[in-house]
């Protein structure tokens, strides 16, 4: 039984991940190989602050709060481990800022502490009047795909680094399922009128006395239009715009200076801060996680295709739960093929 992920971001990794370990001893005859022409650190997942926050306003997706649930709680687990360092994971609290009063996210009760801002806080950030406190995590892609991935290699994992064509491509090289976590590139694979980029750009900063993250949001603006400072384990990332449908990964000149301002105005010491590198990345932006099973004809045969992408602005804080069930939808296809068990038989 040969699996092929297309894709090396954290989606990709983590699904990989995931699979192997559910079924690498269940399915002996289980291969496990990953296709990309993008590893680490050139992914959009190493560019990322790594911050787990959903957005602020979701559309009441309940499946996607529940997977970004499963992933904050798979990583509390992970804190106290000897690992956290390696997977570039850590605990770290600030402000979500507005201006004006908006109903509490649904995930307040996943992060901890969740509280309103009280009249002395509001007064550090002027020009907002309304905000929320609270503990999340940070996991950090740069730390976290090179973790993933010796984890993979010790475990067998094979990498080829290529651009697929097409799944039958994948196919023809003797997969029996390909899983697709090809991200903001997936339409070129399979057309999907609903996934576009939500074009960012960050610029990161060495300012090691910045100690919370500051969000904010104006109504306006739409989702991180408007400026934010997440400070990281060795630099601090400072956003943010979302530019819909815009291609471009060029850096650009309007965009620094707009982010610069922005952030300098929030916090006025930043303004002493040592620029160390510019970033512009292309976030995966669907209404809605593609995270299904697809069977695609291949002359007389039928194979399987399981989708996992279109994460927006929140592939890190959702990752663990999409690739738990993307994993599920394997052992779904193994069990109709007489290699799995069904759940309740295994151990
Ligand atoms: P990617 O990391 O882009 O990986 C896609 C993989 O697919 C790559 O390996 C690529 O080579 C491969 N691929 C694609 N097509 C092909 C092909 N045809 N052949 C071979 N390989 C292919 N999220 C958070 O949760 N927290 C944050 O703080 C955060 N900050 C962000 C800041 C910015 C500025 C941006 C742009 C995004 C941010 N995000 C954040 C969102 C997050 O980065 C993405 O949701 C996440 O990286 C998507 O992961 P992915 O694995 O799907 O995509
Ligand atoms: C972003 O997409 O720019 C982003 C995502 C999560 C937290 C902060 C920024």
């Amino acid at each position: 039984m040969r699996v092929a992920v297309i894709g090396a971001g954290v989606i990709g990794l983590s699904t990989a991940l995931c699979i192997h370990d559910q079924y690498h001893s269940l399915v002996p005859s289980l291969e496990l190989a990953v296709y990309a022409d993008r590893y680490t650190p050139h992914t959009t997942s190493d560019g990322a602050a790594g911050l787990w926050q959903p957005y602020v306003h979701d559309d009441g997706n309940l499946q996607e709060m529940l997977w970004n649930k499963e992933t904050f709680d798979y990583l509390l687990g992970h804190l106290g481990s000897l690992e956290a360092k390696e997977m570039g994971l850590f605990l770290i609290s600030g402000y979500n800022l507005f201006k004006q009063p908006v109903p509490d996210p649904s995930w307040k009760n996943i992060v901890l502490g969740f509280r309103n801002l009280t009249p002395k806080e509001l007064e550090l950030f002027p020009g907002y009047s309304y905000g929320w406190f609270n503990t999340a995590l940070v996991l950090e892609g740069r730390s976290y795909l090179p973790w993933l991935t010796n984890r993979l290699t010790q475990r067998g994992v094979k990498f080829f680094h290529k651009k697929i064509q097409s799944f039958q491509e994948v196919f023809a090289q003797g997969a029996d399922v390909v899983i697709n976590c090809t991200g903001v590139r997936a339409g070129d694979l399979q057309p999907d009128p609903a996934l576009q980029p939500g074009r960012g750009q960050v610029i990161k900063v060495r300012a090691p006395w910045v100690k919370h993250f500051v969000i904010t949001h104006d109504a306006e603006a739409g989702t991180y239009n408007s400026p934010y400072i997440i400070p990281g384990s060795e630099v601090t990332v400072l956003g943010g715009v979302n530019q819909p449908g815009n291609w471009s990964e060029e850096n650009s000149a309007q965009d620094h200076k707009a982010i610069w301002e922005a952030c300098c105005q929030l916090l006025p010491a930043l303004q002493k801060a040592k620029i160390v590198q510019e970033w512009s990345g292309l976030r995966p932006v669907r209404p809605s996680v593609r995270l299904e099973r697809e069977a695609v004809r291949r002359g007389r045969a039928r194979s399987e295709v399981i989708h996992n992408y279109g994460h927006g602005g929140f592939g890190i804080t959702i990752h663990w739960g999409c690739a738990m069930a993307a994993a599920r939808l394997l052992g779904s296809v193994l069990q109709e093929k007489r290699l799995l068990g069904p759940p309740q038989s295994r151990i």
